[in-house]
């Protein structure tokens, strides 16, 4: 009876705590690369530590790195990362453009590679690519812009200026695309007047999405071609970019007395913007639920690393000019000041607090 009892209460356990830690050590050894971009931008931070979160949830071993922006150190990141004999690496790339020669060099060490967020151009070293609709962004800001405007009963015509993303960054251009597909016609209608006639990708693109080139770029716009004009609409690809065009508005003595904030729109829905919306100096921003895309990146590793096909939902739209990337794509929301505590906070994404923070 003793030794019984002295088995169940002791030896067993002890077996059992013995067996789950070679099991948990087992998994351990499978390390998974995870090189985001930049710890500038509060989203990256976010999608950094929900995948490392994931990973770990999976008993993966993450080597998560930041490049501070810099393709160099991202590709050296992700040299580190092949070295250490990581079974697959997540970027969430710098420059969408620079990737090619380090990535052939993971394929050739059998890595699989997931293109994070934005889309790994001119490479079939990638495997796969997990993201928010990058096309549905832009669509969303300007569908938001047109009924707000109320563009469709025939309302305007209103003056616009637009403020897109990096150049480097492949998304920035699908975000583009996106808005300008609802606005262009507006535009050659002249419903929208854009004053200073920069209406292509190139001419309104913010070299790292940096706020404070945003908001020199406006300032110049706002004394060239604004001096006896209101500017009633900024579409602003994201949230750094409208803080930037926001400064450059107050500057101009926009939000005092009768003269009002235009519409301004963003992505991310960054604390701080929050609070913009909030107290009406940005109308909206597209918030990407980090969240859902950090696990299903990590789905995304567990079926590679156990052999099987990860879910996908989109085979046709993500070409990154040699090959068309099995994607997962999840639909972006946009949220503004009627919306922000169900979308936000009901959701738990944020806390109240934020706003006091
Ligand atoms: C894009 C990303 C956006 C935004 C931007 C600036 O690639 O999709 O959500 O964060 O970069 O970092």
């Amino acid at each position: 009876m003793k030794l019984k009892k002295f088995i169940a209460f002791f030896l067993l356990p002890m077996f059992l705590l013995f067996v789950s830690g070679c099991d948990f050590n087992d998994k351990k050894e499978i390390k998974i690369g995870v090189a985001m971009p930049t710890k500038t931008r509060q989203r990256w931070n976010q999608d950094g530590a929900n995948i490392e979160k994931g990973l770990r949830n999976q008993g993966y071993v993450a080597d998560l790195q930041y490049a501070d922006n810099k393709p160099e150190l991202q590709i050296s990141q992700i040299a580190a990362m092949i070295n250490e004999g990581c079974k697959v690496i997540i970027v969430g790339a710098v420059d969408v453009n620079s990737l090619a020669g380090i990535l052939e060099e993971a394929k050739s060490a059998g890595i699989a590679v997931i293109s994070y967020d934005r889309l790994i151009m001119n490479t079939d070293a990638v495997d796969y690519y997990a993201t928010f609709d990058n096309l549905a962004v832009g669509i969303v800001q300007g569908e938001y812009i047109e009924d707000k405007l109320g563009l469709k009963d025939g309302k305007g015509p209103y003056n616009l200026e637009i403020t897109a993303g990096s150049e480097d960054d492949s998304n920035a251009f699908y975000f583009f695309e996106g808005a300008m597909e609802i606005l262009r016609p507006y535009i050659k209608s002249g419903k929208l007047v854009v004053n200073s006639g920069q209406t292509t990708f190139k001419e309104c693109a913010i070299s790292h999405w940096k706020e404070n080139i945003s908001r020199e770029r406006m300032t110049g716009i706002l004394q060239k071609y604004y001096a006896n004009k209101n500017l009633d609409v900024a579409l602003c690809a994201n949230d750094s970019t409208a803080f930037g065009v926001i400064n450059a508005l107050r500057a101009a003595g926009y939000n005092k007395g009768d003269k009002k904030m235009p519409l301004i729109t963003g992505q991310d829905a960054d604390k701080k913007n929050l609070k913009m919306i909030v107290s009406g100096e940005q109308t909206m921003s597209i918030f990407k639920d980090t969240r859902i895309l950090a696990d299903q990146t990590v789905k995304m590793v567990k079926a590679i690393v156990e052999g099987k096909d990860p879910e996908t939902n989109d085979m046709g739209n993500y070409y990154n000019g040699v090959k068309i990337l099995p994607s997962f794509l999840i639909r972006p929301l946009f949220v503004d000041k009627d919306n922000y505590r169900e979308v936000l906070f009901d959701s738990g994404y944020y806390n109240e607090s934020v706003l006091e923070e």
